[in-house]
């Protein structure tokens, strides 16, 4: 039996998709829902056993008919992504303790030469336990952890991994591809 908050999450994001499956309708409606996970105190203390990680997200769960993802992602102090899409999928991302800042990027070149992007950095926003931020599809980002790290729960339309995201190095405007955060199923009891 899964933490009560994180069943409660679950039941009112299935309940959101049986209404209707777009994503466009489901996750703004999913802040609600984000925003009383994100304040159970349960799930802060138990995540202080949860381990820190690179290229993986901890898997709580994963919905059988609808396809949606809940993870977890703990950062070290300092610790960056790199600046990364996330292709077609749909992502809810909650900063449940410690801080971190949010840089978004625009992409401002005609995309005619393959394996190049132009990009360049419109905002950087500190968010704080609490903060949640919809990430739409192919939206150009990176995240860097707070002093003191940071602990994240993220909803995900779809489980990374097996398919391909777009990479950005804003200094060589150098684009590649390469699958998404590896799983580390974490079940929450
Ligand atoms: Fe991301």
């Amino acid at each position: 039996m899964a933490m009560a908050s994180v069943q409660q999450f679950v039941n009112e994001i299935r309940a959101l998709y049986a209404a209707d499956a777009d994503p466009v309708e489901v996750w703004p409606k999913a802040k609600g829902p984000m925003a009383r996970l994100l304040a159970d105190p349960e799930l802060a203390a138990s995540s202080k056993d949860w381990p820190v990680s690179n290229h993986e997200n901890l898997l709580f769960y994963e919905d059988p008919d609808y396809g949606f993802v809940v993870n977890g992602l703990i950062k070290d102090a300092g610790q960056k992504t790199r600046i990364h899409d996330h292709a077609h999928i749909w992502v809810l991302y909650g900063v449940l303790t410690r801080s971190e800042e949010i840089v978004r990027y625009e992409r401002t070149d005609d995309r005619s030469v393959p394996d190049r992007a132009e990009i360049r950095q419109t905002a950087r926003d500190p968010v704080a336990p609490g903060a949640m931020d919809i990430v739409e599809p192919y939206a150009i980002h990176a995240e860097v952890a707070g002093i003191a790290g940071s602990v994240a729960v993220i909803m995900r339309s779809a489980k990374p991994g097996g398919f391909n995201q777009g990479r950005y190095d804003l200094e060589t405007g150098r684009y590649w591809e390469s699958p998404g955060v590896s799983q580390i199923p974490w079940p929450l009891a």
